[in-house]
C-alpha cells in the first residue's frame, strides 16, 4: 500500500453548501461571502457555494441567486451549486454559474426523503437538466449518495450505485462523486466499492464524498487514493452533513485531508495555515465549535525554540 502516490489531487470544497445547509440559525449573506473569501485565500479552486433547491426544503440557502451574483472570484476559481430540477437549472443559469451539480441517492427511501422523487423520477428529471446545461456551456457534476449505506434501508447494492453513476455520466456529467452520506464506511468496504467502480469508470470521472461520522473518513480516503482516486470532497472544519439522514454529522474536514496529504507529499494547492484560518472564519460564521481534528489541534506540534 502507498507505493505509488500521485503528485497531486484535487479538492472540491463543499462547506458553503453542504456545511451551511443544515444550520438552523439564518446566516447573513456577508457571513457566507466571508467564508468564501477565506476558502479562496487558502488556495481552494473548486467550491460548491450554494443550492438552487426549494427554499422551503432548505431555507438557509434561499439567498442562492443573490449570493452567486455578488460573489467576486478570481478566474482560477470555479464555483458550483446543487440543482435538483429544471427550475433549479434556470436559476443557476440566470445567476451566471458555469458549473452545477445534480444529486440523487442510490436508495429509494433516502432519495424520496431528500427530493420527493423515486430514483427513476430523479433520473428522468436529470435527463431534462444535464443535456440542456451542457448545451448552454455549463459543466455538470453529479452526486450519488448513500453508496456505503442508507439510514432507512441499510446496505445498498454496489450495482445499484454503479448503474446510476453510469447513467449520469452518459447524460453528460463530467464526474460522479460517491457519497458515504451517513459516514458508515469502513476501509475494506471502500476498497470493494472503489474497485467495482474503477472496473467500469475511469478514475478522473470519480470522486469520493466521505463523512467522518464514525471516524473512518480519512482511512477511506487513503484507500481511495491508493486505488487511484484523485478527487476528494471536503468541508472546512468538518462542518455539515445531510439534513435528511438521521444521525449524519461531519463531512470529512478539509484541514484533516490536507494535513494527511501534505504528510504524504501529495500536493493540493491548499495552504494548511490559511485553511486553518478559514476554519476559524467558518466557526465564527456559524457561531459554534466545529468538529475538525486539525481545526481543533493545529497543524503541528509547536516546539520551544
Ligand atoms: P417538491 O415539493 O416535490 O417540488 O420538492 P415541486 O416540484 O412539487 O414544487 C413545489 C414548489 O417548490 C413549487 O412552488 C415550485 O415552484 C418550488 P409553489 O408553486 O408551491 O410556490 N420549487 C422550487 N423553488 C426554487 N428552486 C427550485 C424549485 N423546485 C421546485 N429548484 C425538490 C422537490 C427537489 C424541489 C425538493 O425536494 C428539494 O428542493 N430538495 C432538495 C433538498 C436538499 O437540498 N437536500 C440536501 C442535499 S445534500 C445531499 O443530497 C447529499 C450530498 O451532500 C452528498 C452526500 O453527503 O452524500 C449531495
Ligand atoms: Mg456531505
Amino acid at each position: 500500500m502507498l507505493e505509488k502516490l500521485p503528485d497531486s489531487v484535487s479538492i472540491y470544497e463543499v462547506s458553503p453548501r453542504d456545511g451551511l445547509q443544515n444550520e438552523a440559525k439564518p446566516i447573513p449573506l456577508e457571513g457566507k461571502l466571508e467564508l468564501l473569501r477565506a476558502l479562496v485565500a487558502a488556495g481552494l479552486t473548486r467550491i460548491e457555494l450554494t443550492s438552487f433547491v426549494s427554499p422551503r426544503w432548505v431555507p438557509q440557502l434561499a439567498d442562492a441567486d443573490e449570493l452567486v451574483k455578488v460573489a467576486q472570484l478570481p478566474p482560477s476559481v470555479t464555483v458550483s451549486a446543487l440543482v435538483p430540477n429544471a427550475k433549479g437549472f434556470e436559476r443557476a443559469l440566470a445567476a451566471g454559474l458555469k458549473e452545477i451539480a445534480v444529486f440523487m441517492s442510490a436508495s429509494e427511501t433516502h432519495n424520496r426523503k431528500n427530493t420527493n422523487k423515486s430514483i427513476q423520477q430523479s433520473l428522468e428529471t436529470f435527463e431534462e437538466v444535464v443535456p440542456p446545461a451542457r448545451a448552454a456551456g455549463l459543466s455538470v457534476r453529479a452526486y450519488v449518495s448513500t453508496v456505503w449505506g442508507c439510514p432507512y434501508e441499510g446496505d445498498v447494492p454496489i450495482a445499484t450505485s454503479l448503474g446510476i453513476a453510469q447513467r449520469l455520466l452518459e447524460l453528460g456529467c463530467y464526474q460522479v462523486s460517491l457519497g458515504d452520506t451517513i459516514g458508515v464506511g469502513t476501509p475494506l468496504q471502500t476498497k470493494r466499492i472503489v474497485q467495482a467502480f474503477l472496473a467500469e469508470i475511469p478514475a478522473p470521472q470519480l470522486a469520493l464524498h466521505l463523512h467522518d461520522t464514525r471516524g473512518t473518513a480519512l482511512a477511506n480516503a487513503l484507500i481511495g487514493l491508493d486505488l487511484g482516486i484523485r478527487d476528494f470532497d471536503a468541508s472546512v472544519s468538518g462542518i455539515g452533513g445531510c439534513p435528511y439522514a438521521p444521525g449524519a454529522a461531519g463531512n470529512l474536514a478539509t484541514e484533516d485531508l490536507v494535513y494527511m496529504l501534505d504528510g504524504l507529499g501529495v500536493k493540493t494547492g491548499v495552504d494548511i495555515d490559511k485553511l486553518i484560518e478559514a476554519g476559524v472564519v467558518a466557526e465564527a460564521v456559524v457561531g459554534r465549535r466545529l468538529p475538525g481534528k486539525v481545526h481543533q489541534a493545529g497543524a503541528r506540534v509547536l516546539r520551544p525554540a
